[in-house]
């Protein structure tokens, strides 16, 4: 499909070289992040304003041509792809900090801000935004897929962080989805209707954002454990007892072989959680303490712990660059990530579970989870050229799935259902997946807003 005439002399005339159908800027847009097959919309325009969005929604729907909300595009089940084609919205010019409230613990910004930026932009107000997905994603995407990732354990997905939206509907309306008080009993919950909608419902053009204080004290801890169910129940047992670490990571031992290599680490290669503890120092000490014999009561064999900021960066950098490193053990291989969250008391369990799945798995894999969330994954590197490994890892990933959802967990913790999880949206959902399509039937009649992600076929 190609964009009419007219659609494309109206978008051209609104905003002149901010909109293109040059190969290369489709094929930016086309969701290239992992196995999927990526699919360029049939233009890309680079809204300023919110009212240049509205008007960029009135102009395509009213040619019936989809329009795909794009941020930085390292969504992970190819949420931008443009299966039916249209115009791809590219919300990184607008990337302002509108407005900031010190003493309300929240601010205001412009979609195409990337949570690095907004630290950067906060870091003289003592305050910060902690949702850390690892990627340096936009706010806009992180809401639009409720992302989560390593900090979740403490401060909550953008779930528990999100105040207001600002939302373009399929209508061209402009609308606020909330206020910025605390809480509110006011009607429908439209701000957790669209956090997750994945572009589906609307487009999100601003957001209200909750900020919270930056501890005094921060330490990271490195442990080493016999095995995943130990490390697991070491995380699940200090959340038990009280502590709120800012972090709580588990990695395998393959995990670990890959960062050690991608990122010049040197930790023993063993399945290991990366733990931050943060608070006020003496609450900090305290708290190493009641996590090192929480692990060595669950025979954790080596822990250190590192204070030093540019030790702590380190480690959490090669964290985060987990996902790439697990790419790196097979040049040319592209991503494959599972991503299923179970109530904690059910993940060593889990993750036991899906070791045995593993176990002759000829992909190469690494696996790493937020395990204070109940949340793991197994990231494949399969060769795309062989179907044989799409095959293996699909296969597998059903099972994880179904043994999630059997312990009353969810296909998806964070990473959003796109193309790559609608298959489970039926066991998962049951006679509410209904209600989703009545839904989308009711706020996006002609299917015009990011088609065909979340809800599987008909
Ligand atoms: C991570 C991504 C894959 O946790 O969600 O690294
Ligand atoms: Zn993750």
């Amino acid at each position: 499909m190609t964009l009419d005439p007219a659609t494309y002399d109206a978008l051209s005339a609104l905003l002149g070289d901010r909109f293109s159908i040059r190969a290369a800027d489709r094929d930016h847009h086309a969701g290239h992040e992992t196995h999927h097959t990526p699919q360029p919309p049939d233009a890309v325009v680079w809204p300023v304003s919110t009212e240049e969005v509205a008007e960029v929604v009135r102009i395509c729907t009213a040619a019936r041509v989809p329009v795909i909300a794009h941020g930085l595009g390292s969504s992970l089940e190819a949420h931008v792809a443009a299966l039916r084609g249209g115009v791809s919205i590219d919300m990184m010019r607008m990337d302002r900090l509108l407005r900031i409230s010190p003493d309300d613990l929240d601010c205001t910004v412009e979609a195409g801000i990337t949570r690095e930026a907004l630290n950067a932009q906060l870091r003289d107000t003592g305050l910060f935004f902690p949702v850390d997905p690892g990627a340096n994603a936009t706010i806009g995407g992180m809401s639009a897929t409720r992302a989560s990732g390593t900090s979740a354990v403490r401060y909550g997905t953008m779930a528990e962080n999100v105040l207001n939206l600002t939302v373009v509907t399929p209508q061209g309306e402009v609308i606020r989805t909330g206020r910025r008080a605390r809480k509110s009993s006011a009607g429908y919950d439209l701000t957790h209707l669209y956090l997750g909608s994945e572009g589906t419902l609307g487009i999100i053009t601003e957001v209200t954002l909750r900020l919270h204080g930056r501890p005094e004290e921060v330490l990271a801890a490195v442990c080493t454990f016999p095995g995943p169910a130990e490390a697991s129940r070491t995380a699940i047992e200090a959340i038990q007892c009280g502590l709120t670490p800012g972090r709580v990571e588990y990695m395998d031992a393959g995990a670990v072989a890959a960062v050690n290599a991608f990122s010049g680490l040197a930790e023993t290669v063993a399945d290991t959680l990366f733990v931050e503890l943060a608070g006020s120092t003496a609450e900090v000490e305290a708290q190493v303490e009641l996590f090192r014999s929480l692990a060595e009561a669950n025979g954790c064999s080596g822990f250190r712990w590192a204070r030093a900021e540019e030790e702590r960066n380190r480690l959490w950098k090669a964290r985060h660059s987990a996902y790439n490193a697990t790419l790196a053990l097979r040049p040319g291989s592209r991503g494959w990530p599972t991503d299923v969250c179970v109530p904690i008391g059910a993940l060593a369990d889990c993750i036991v579970h899906a070791k045995a799945l593993l176990a002759d798995c000829p992909v190469p894999y690494a696996i790493m989870g937020h395990v204070g969330d109940g949340n793991f994954h197994v990231v494949f590197a399969i060769d795309p050229e062989n179907p044989a490994d799409e095959a293996v890892v699909t296969a597998i990933n059903s099972a994880m799935v179904e043994k999630a959802l059997s312990v009353d967990g969810t296909c998806t913790g964070e990473h959003g259902v796109g193309i790559g999880k609608q298959k489970y949206m039926a066991a998962e959902h049951g006679p509410a997946l209904a209600v989703m399509r009545r839904l989308k039937a009711a706020l996006d009649p002609e299917d015009l807003f990011n088609p065909g992600k979340i809800l599987p076929p008909p």
